[in-house]
C-alpha cells in the first residue's frame, strides 16, 4: 500500500526522502514521487510512473535541495498507475500533499470545487484534499488549521503529509484509519508509514492515533486530537536497527525470512515456556481472568494469517475442546451475526494495520463478544493498540510481501493459545507437557526441513512451465495446502487451488489430467490411508503426483509420482512443519520464472485499504 515519508530539517532532505521510499518499496507500488520546498521558497516536484530507482535516477538529473519536503509510493487505488496519477498532488504551486487511504466523499468534495474553479490534473480521490486545504488556507487560516479543517470533512481514511511554500518550516500530518508515525530527531522531525523508514535517522517514534493531528517543525511536535485538543503521545524507542530491513546475503529477503523460521520460532516461544507449561502471564496480566471466563472462540483475519487461524481451529476444538469458527474479516465486518455468550474474539495480522481486520475488531466490539485477543507482529501497530489481549509473534521484519515467518510464529502463538484454554478444560498437565516437548522441537525440525531447500529447487524445476495446479491435504493439512496454494500463486502467478483431498471427487478431478500437476502434503497421522486413496484416484485420471511425505508415509516415488521426504513429525504440530517445504517450493518455481520475488506485481504487504 502507499508509502509515506516526510521531513523538517536544517539539512538537505531528498536523499532521506528517497531511502525512506526504498525502505518502504516493500509494501508494494506503482508510482514514486518527492515534493521539496527550495530555499527561496519554490515548491519543487519529481515524480515517476515507475520504480523508486527511477526516482532516483531522475532526482540525480535533476537535484533537489531543500530542507522541508514529503515523499510517497502510491498503490492505485483511484486511477490508474500514471505519472499524473503519482503523489505528491499540487495545488496552485502553493501546497503539496501526500496521502494513504481512500477518501469516500471525493465526488462531492470535486463537485464542489469544480464550482469553485479548482482544476484537477488526476485521476486520484487524493487531489481533492489538496484544493480543500488549499481552498481553506486561502480564507486567511495557516496550514495547521486549514488541515483541521480540511480532515473534518473527509469521510474515508487517509494518513496526509502536507507542505506549504508560505510556512516552510511547517510539516502537518494527519492519521485515520491509516498508519502514520512521526520519527523524533535532534533539530530535525520525520514521518513515515512505518518506522523502517526512518530507521537510518531515528530510533525515537511518536505513534499517532485516529483522529490525531500533528503540527511539525524542527524544534516541536505539537499533537492535537481529533477534537483539536493538544494532547501528549509517548515517544517510544524502537529496538530495531537500520539493517532490520536488510537481506544479510539472502538474494530476497522471502528466502532470508524463510529461513529465519527456527529462530524466529524460538523467539517467539521465549519467556513463554517454563518447566513444560505455558506462563499464563504472557499472555498479559489480565489473561487468567480473561481466559477463566471463556467456552468458545471466534478468530478473524486475511490472507496468510486467516490460513494460520483455520490450522487454530482444528487444535481448538480437538484440544481445548471449545467451538471455534475462523473467518475472513472482510466477510465478517458486513454479516449479521449471532455471537455465542462467552467468546474470545481473536484477530490474527501480521502488520496489525490490515483495514479489514481492525474494522472487524472494531466491529467485534459493538456487537458484545465477551473479550478480544490479537495475535500480531508489529509493536505498537493499530490492532495491538485496540485490542484487549495482546500476544506479539516475534517474528522481527517481514519485507518480501508473501508472508512466511510470520505465518509459523503465529501457529506458534495460537498453539499456545489453546493450550492455556485447554487447561481449562480438560487438558492435563502430562498432555501440556507433551504439547510444549513439541514445540521446543520446533527450531530443530524447522532447521531440518530447511535443508531440503535444493531438493525442493530440482522439483521447481518441472513447475516453471506449468499454468495450474491443485494442492492437497487432509485435516489440518487442508489449510496448510491452502497456504501452499496461496504462496505459489502469489509470486510465480501460477493458478494454485488447494482442496480438501476428499473432496477432489466431488468435482475438482475433473480438471485432473497430465499437464495439471497435484501437490499433497502427506505427515504420518490418522489420516493418511484416506489421503493415499485419494491420491490413488489422481494417478488413476494420469495426474502427476508431487508428495511432500513422512519417510513412513509409504508414498514411495514411481511413474508420475514424486515424493519428498520430510523428517518425521508429530501431531498436532505437522502444519507448522510442513508449511516450510511448501513455501520453498513456491519461492524455487518464481525465481526459476523470473518473478519479482519479494514485490509481487499487483500486491500489497500492508493492506491499509479496504
Ligand atoms: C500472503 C499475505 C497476505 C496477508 C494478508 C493479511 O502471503 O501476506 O495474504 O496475510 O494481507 O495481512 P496481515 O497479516 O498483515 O493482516
Amino acid at each position: 500500500m502507499c508509502g509515506i515519508v516526510g521531513a523538517v530539517a536544517q539539512r538537505d532532505v531528498a536523499l532521506i526522502l528517497l531511502e525512506g521510499l526504498k525502505r518502504l518499496e516493500y509494501r508494494g507500488y506503482d508510482s514514486a514521487g518527492v515534493a521539496i520546498l527550495s530555499r527561496d521558497d519554490r515548491l519543487q516536484r519529481v515524480r515517476v510512473a515507475g520504480k523508486v530507482k527511477e526516482l532516483e535516477d531522475a532526482l540525480a538529473r535533476e537535484a533537489l535541495y531543500g530542507s522541508t519536503g514529503i515523499a510517497h509510493t502510491r498503490w492505485a487505488t483511484h486511477g490508474k498507475p500514471s505519472f499524473s496519477n503519482a503523489h505528491p498532488h499540487v495545488c496552485r504551486g502553493e501546497i503539496a500533499l501526500v496521502h494513504n487511504g481512500i477518501i469516500e466523499n471525493h465526488e462531492e468534495l470535486r463537485a464542489q470545487q469544480l464550482a469553485l474553479g479548482y482544476e484537477f490534473t488526476s485521476e486520484t480521490d487524493t487531489e481533492v484534499v489538496v484544493n480543500q486545504v488549499h481552498h481553506h488556507a486561502t480564507g486567511g487560516k495557516d496550514l495547521l488549521e486549514a488541515v483541521m479543517d480540511t480532515v473534518a470533512e473527509l469521510d474515508g481514511a487517509y494518513a496526509l503529509g502536507v507542505i506549504s511554500r508560505s510556512e516552510p518550516q511547517r510539516l502537518i500530518a494527519a492519521r485515520r484509519g491509516s498508519p502514520l508515525v512521526i520519527g523524533v530527531g535532534i533539530g530535525e522531525h520525520f514521518i513515515a508509514s512505518d518506522v523502517f523508514a526512518l530507521l537510518p535517522v531515528t530510533q525515537r517514534f511518536v505513534f499517532l492515533e485516529d483522529g490525531d493531528i500533528a503540527d511539525i517543525t524542527r524544534q516541536a511536535i505539537t499533537i492535537y486530537d481529533s477534537k483539536r485538543n493538544e494532547i501528549e503521545r509517548p515517544i517510544r524507542v524502537s529496538e530495531l536497527t537500520a539493517d532490520a530491513a536488510e537481506k544479510s546475503g539472502f538474494r530476497h529477503f522471502m528466502l532470508k525470512e524463510i529461513f529465519s523460521q527456527p529462530r524466529a520460532v524460538a523467539e517467539t516461544l521465549e519467556g513463554r515456556i517454563a518447566e513444560g507449561r505455558v506462563v499464563e502471564e504472557a499472555f498479559g496480566p489480565n489473561a487468567a481472568s480473561v481466559l477463566d471466563t471463556i467456552h468458545s472462540v471466534h478468530i478473524v483475519a486475511c490472507g496468510t494469517s486467516y490460513h494460520a487461524g483455520l490450522i487454530a481451529r482444528y487444535w481448538m476444538e480437538a484440544i481445548a475442546g471449545l467451538p471455534c469458527s475462523v473467518e475472513v474479516a472482510s466477510e465478517f465486518r458486513y454479516r449479521r451475526l449471532v455471537v455465542r455468550p462467552e467468546t474470545l474474539f481473536v484477530s490474527i495480522s501480521q502488520s496489525g494495520e490490515t483495514a479489514d481486520t481492525l474494522a472487524a475488531l472494531r466491529e467485534a466490539k459493538q456487537r458484545g463478544y465477551a473479550h478480544s485477543l490479537a495475535i500480531c507482529n508489529v509493536p505498537e501497530s493499530s490492532l495491538t493498540r485496540e485490542s484487549e489481549l495482546v500476544v506479539m509473534t516475534r517474528a522481527g521484519p517481514e519485507i518480501g510481501v508473501a508472508s512466511t515467518k510470520a505465518f509459523t510464529t503465529q501457529l506458534v502463538v495460537l498453539m499456545l493459545l489453546v493450550i492455556l484454554l485447554g487447561r481449562r478444560h480438560g487438558l492435563g498437565v502430562e498432555d501440556e507437557h507433551a504439547l510444549v516437548a513439541q514445540l521446543e522441537s520446533l527450531p530443530g525440525k524447522l532447521n531440518a526441513v530447511l535443508e531440503l531447500s535444493d531438493q525442493i529447487q530440482t522439483l521447481a524445476e518441472q513447475f516453471a512451465n506449468k499454468h495450474h495446479t491443485l494442492y492437497l491435504g487432509r485435516g489440518s493439512l487442508y489449510p496448510v495446502a491452502m497456504e501452499g496454494a496461496l504462496k505459489l500463486k502469489e509470486i510465480s502467478y501460477i493458478h494454485a487451488e488447494a482442496y480438501p483431498a476428499g473432496e477432489l471427487k466431488h468435482g475438482p478431478l475433473a480438471l485432473v489430467d497430465d499437464d495439471m500437476p497435484v501437490v499433497a502434503v502427506a505427515p504420518n497421522n490418522g489420516l493418511l490411508e484416506k489421503l493415499k486413496s485419494n491420491l490413488q484416484e489422481v494417478r488413476a485420471r494420469g495426474g502427476r503426483l508431487y508428495v511432500f511425505a513422512d519417510p513412513a508415509a509409504g508414498v514411495e516415488n514411481s511413474p508420475g509420482v514424486q515424493v519428498l521426504n520430510v523428517a518425521p513429525i508429530e501431531e498436532p504440530i505437522a502444519p507448522v512443519i510442513y508449511t516450510v517445504p511448501l513455501q520453498l517450493f513456491a519461492y524455487h518455481v518464481a525465481v526459476l520464472k523470473g518473478a519479482d520475488i519479494d514485490q509481487p506485481r499487483n500486491l500489497a504487504k500492508s493492506v491499509t485499504v479496504e
